[in-house]
């Protein structure tokens, strides 16, 4: 993207952004919350049991487009989750790709984190004048100073994860110990930095299996729902966990990360400072042990939580999509080895306020593999080791004919690119499944991506 189309005026953005919810609403009326089968039911649809007036507050909200004076940026990248998570309904994946990058810096990952590494915030609210200042959002600088790593991360999409969220820790180390050694996985244990009140495992600092994201690196939607708003929209927040405030992302992100207002001349961090989320009268006392995740928060929460998995398309016994899943299953391929459904392992538990008992199929083990060089390169923190930036999660499979794009960057539209480039050279753990699919013969390829279009 050029500086000048970072400067885009606020405007223009927000009537594109208007024209695309009202496009993506149109697609997506139907709240059917009836069904107990993926096949049949439509995008976007509710998960089993869901209050649809909660539900439609909810993904209101979710779409709702933000302005500086609700607390959008200074810097931001969409003025709405619904302007990125739009493929197929509302919640689905997009086109928007953000940019990360960072550097190898003493044989270490390092994020460039002073100049606005690694995630990348491509506007700001410009120009303001608070109190007789006048002050400027800026940017982040592109490219930065010293990078030497740039990865692309497309929009993901979020039907079905509510259920993936209800489950425990311990369903990911099963999947790992039946997985094949040359291609097992590892679920990523991370620290929990905003707890899902509605499951009493999940506490302040304690740890959870990341299951969220490209890396797998966030381990809930509560805490998903936080960490976007504040660095794709600029919105901070903060919530109240058994009394004490929360304020993992109650701090804004200035351009380039700059440690002090002083490069901004004193000025605040927003156009009409005090109208960010976090200093909302609810959230102002945590007294008497209040548990609350901030209302925006919440309501992402419980928008994405409860969307229903993508349909599947019934497969007819003999057809190319049947011949297919037995390529997909099969030892020679192994695909299913990472692309996962384990039917004694996907079922909801009602931790998170989700319905026990819901089974689904999403194709993924949510374990992060060694990708060699097909992945991102990029590390989580600073001083990550060189192999920890090779690790990617196992891309969820469940409704890939409804993504426009595909591959953490977005790099193809076409399933068969996808696979191939699982060609991760001698250390990737994909590499034997692209090899092996290229050994396929042509109308084998189409049969495994016929199939691949039916989840
Ligand atoms: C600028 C575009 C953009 C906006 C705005 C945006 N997202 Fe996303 N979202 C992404 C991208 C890109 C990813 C993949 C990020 C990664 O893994 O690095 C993602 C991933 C996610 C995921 C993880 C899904 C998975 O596959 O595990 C959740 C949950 C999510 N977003 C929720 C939200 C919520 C809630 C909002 C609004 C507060 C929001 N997003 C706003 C682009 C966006
Ligand atoms: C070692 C584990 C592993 C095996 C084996 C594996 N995959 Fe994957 N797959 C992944 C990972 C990890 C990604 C995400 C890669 C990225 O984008 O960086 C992925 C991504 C994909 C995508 C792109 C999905 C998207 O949302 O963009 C498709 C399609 C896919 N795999 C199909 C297959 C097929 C078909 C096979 C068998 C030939 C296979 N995979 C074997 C781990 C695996």
């Amino acid at each position: 993207m050029t500086r000048q189309m970072r400067w885009v005026s606020l405007l223009s953005l927000a009537a594109a952004v208007a024209v695309g919810a009202v496009g993506c609403l149109g697609q997506d009326q139907d709240d059917n919350s009836d069904t107990t089968t993926q096949v049949g039911a439509l995008l976007g649809d509710t998960l089993p049991g869901t209050n649809g007036t909660t539900f439609a507050a909810a993904k209101a909200n979710f779409v709702a487009t933000e302005s500086a004076a609700d607390g959008l940026g200074p810097i931001f990248n969409q003025n709405a989750c619904a302007s990125c998570h739009q493929n197929g309904a509302t919640g689905g994946a997009g086109q928007n790709i953000e940019q990360r990058y960072g550097t190898i810096l003493n044989g270490t990952f390092n994020s460039l984190a002073s100049t606005g590494g690694s995630l990348r915030q491509l506007f700001g609210i410009g120009g303001f004048n608070v109190g007789g200042l006048n002050c400027n959002s800026g940017v982040d600088n592109n490219p930065a100073a010293g990078a030497t790593l740039f990865a692309g991360r497309l929009t993901t999409p979020l039907f079905g994860l509510g259920l993936v969220d209800s489950l425990p820790d311990s369903s990911f180390s099963t999947l790992a110990s039946r997985e094949p050694a040359a291609i097992r996985g590892t679920p990523r244990i991370v620290p929990i930095a905003l707890p899902n009140p509605l499951d009493s495992s999940q506490v302040t600092g304690g740890t959870r299996v990341g299951r969220f994201g490209w890396k797998a690196n966030v381990p809930s939607l509560a805490q998903f729902s936080a960490d976007a708003y504040l660095n794709e929209m600029g919105i901070t927040t903060t919530s109240c966990i058994h009394g004490t405030v929360n304020t993992a992302f109650a701090t804004e992100n200035r351009a380039n990360r700059a440690p002090t207002n002083a490069i901004i001349n004193g000025c605040p961090d927003d156009a009409v400072p005090g109208v960010d989320d976090d200093l909302g009268a609810e959230t102002n006392s945590c007294a008497g042990g209040l548990t609350e995740l901030e209302d925006d928060v919440a309501n992402f929460t419980f928008f994405m939580a409860h969307l229903a998995p993508p349909p599947q398309v019934a497969i007819t016994a003999g057809s190319s999509q049947d011949r297919g899943r037995t390529l997909f299953n099969s030892s020679t391929l192994m695909c299913s080895g990472c692309h996962r459904s384990d039917a004694d392992i996907f079922v909801s538990t009602s931790a998170g306020g989700i319905q026990a008992g819901i089974a689904f199929q999403p194709f993924s083990d949510f374990l992060v593999h060694d990708m060699g060089t097909a992945a991102d390169q990029i590390g989580l923190n600073d001083g990550d080791s060189v192999a920890s930036t090779r690790l990617m999660r196992t891309a969820p499979l469940w409704g890939l004919r409804s993504r426009n794009l595909k591959f953490h960057d977005g790099r193809t539209s076409d399933i068969a690119t996808a696979v191939r480039d699982h060609n991760g050279g001698s250390l990737g753990q994909g590499t034997a499944a692209a090899a092996a699919f290229g050994a396929l013969s042509s109308s084998q390829q189409s049969d495994l991506v016929n199939y691949l279009n039916t989840l």
